[in-house]
């Protein structure tokens, strides 16, 4: 069973491998909403999955954003995690639009937020604003063959449209298989 701990795991140290970075800026939009078990395997709690990566890099930094981070907070911080971490409350459109208009750059981005197809559509167009080159955005639930979600009907098409290069891969939970869009962008 592949968890987005496992992916993350994988993903993150293999992109800084081949761009030689040594540190990480990742930016985190949907972060962790329950420590509780359902959630774990569900959701994956990829907050903390990245908080312990980094750690292990210095200089490394984790920004979330969420309606409501409290949850996320209090479980970086109960793992001594906090100093690594800022979380930014509000609405993931708003608060990225804020950062691209204060010049902020992140080498990895990840999409993990409303379940809305134009939602997550124009929050990918702001992480590209966002992205420091070469930089990677990854997102949660691209599945586009799946009853309930819809984060990737309208990006995954369009990606495919436009010929971009990305990958995906699968995430499981105790109850489906999810996409996770992988893209790396030079
Ligand atoms: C699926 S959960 C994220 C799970 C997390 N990445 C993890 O692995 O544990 C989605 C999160 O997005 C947040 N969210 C939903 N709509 C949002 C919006 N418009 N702006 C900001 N956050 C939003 C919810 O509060 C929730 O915490």
């Amino acid at each position: 069973m592949t968890t987005i701990g496992d992916i993350i795991r994988e993903e993150l140290p293999a992109f800084m491998e081949s761009t030689k970075k040594e540190s990480l800026r990742v930016l985190e939009v949907g972060v962790l909403r329950n420590l509780d078990e359902e959630h774990r395997d569900g959701d994956g709690h990829s907050t903390l999955a990245f908080a312990r990566l980094l750690k292990a890099h210095h200089g490394s930094e984790l920004v979330g954003v969420d309606l409501n981070p409290g949850e996320a907070r209090e479980a970086v911080d109960r793992e001594g995690l906090g100093n690594l971490c800022t979380f930014h409350a509000g609405d993931s459109l708003k608060v990225m639009a804020r950062m691209v208009a204060e010049k902020e750059t992140f080498d990895v981005i990840y999409l993990d937020c409303d379940n809305s197809g134009s939602a997550t559509m124009r929050e990918y167009l702001l992480a590209l604003d966002l992205l420091r080159k070469p930089g990677l955005i990854m997102g949660d639930d691209m599945n586009t063959d799946h009853q309930e979600i819809r984060k990737g009907r309208v990006l995954i098409p369009y990606l495919c449209e436009e010929g971009v290069m990305f990958r995906l891969r699968e995430r499981h939970t105790p109850w489906d298989t999810r996409d996770i869009l992988i893209q790396e962008i030079r």
